[in-house]
């Protein structure tokens, strides 16, 4: 990768219960997501953990093709863990699918329905992956969902610009199995904003300083 390649700007928008749980609890669906049309993303980043949480769902769902509109999703997928790519470039919210991983990966089925870039040796290697979707996808905008992995390996490679929290007013206690969370920079987080929603959500945005 040439030095000086751009990164895209990358937020992590996330629901949380009030103890930090991403699992757990009942997350507003339909006001996360409104929020979430706040970037117009590019590319949804996501997990494989995260899409494993779906593939149940997946399996059922009406499945309307893809969205020419709509921006790609990349599923990190360094285990090749990730089996229904047909299904989710189908689920009619992206335009098309690719699947990151790395060089230790297991090998991958011939004619596989989904687009591979392999980057990294053990994992994949998440900036190289955000810079190589820049340059040959024109991707400037990328919005992680996750539930809590990836934005924690994200922030650990100060790959994060912003972090917004959609805060339910819920404790989430041992029913959570997940909490976001990361390493913060040395100065920590600056708050742009906090805002009071109706059914007592707080939404609030940060900057790592
Ligand atoms: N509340 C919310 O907003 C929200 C949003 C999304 C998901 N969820 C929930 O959260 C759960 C899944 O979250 P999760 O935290 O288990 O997983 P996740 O956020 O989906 O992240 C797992 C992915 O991160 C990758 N990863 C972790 N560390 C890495 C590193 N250092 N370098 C490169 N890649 C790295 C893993 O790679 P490998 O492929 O190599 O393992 C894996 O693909 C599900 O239950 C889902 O329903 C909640």
């Amino acid at each position: 990768m040439p030095s000086g390649t751009q990164r895209p700007y990358v937020v992590a928008h996330v629901a949380v219960s009030a103890d930090g749980a991403t699992t757990g609890f009942q997350p507003d669906v339909a006001r996360f997501y409104q929020l979430a049309q706040t970037w117009k993303e590019d590319l949804t980043l996501t997990g494989a953990d995260t899409i494993l949480a779906q593939e149940p769902a997946l399996a059922t769902a009406e499945l309307p093709g893809p969205a020419p509109d709509g921006p790609l999703l990349a599923v990190v997928d360094g285990r090749g863990r990730v089996g229904r790519w047909e299904a989710l470039s189908r689920a009619g919210h992206w335009s098309g699918v690719v699947a990151l991983h790395c060089r230790d990966t297991p090998p991958r089925p011939p004619g596989r329905p989904v687009r591979e870039l392999v980057t990294g040796a053990g994992r994949v290697d998440l900036d190289d992956a955000l810079r190589t979707l820049g340059r040959d996808d024109g991707v400037g905008v990328v919005r992680v969902d996750s539930g809590g992995a990836l934005i924690g390996a994200l922030l650990g490679a100060g790959l994060v610009d912003e972090i917004s929290l959609l805060v339910h007013p819920c404790l989430a206690g041992e029913r959570a199995t997940r909490h976001w969370y990361g390493a913060a920079p040395a100065a920590g987080l600056a708050l742009v904003a906090a805002q009071s929603l109706p059914g007592e959500l707080v939404w609030l945005r940060y900057h790592p300083r």
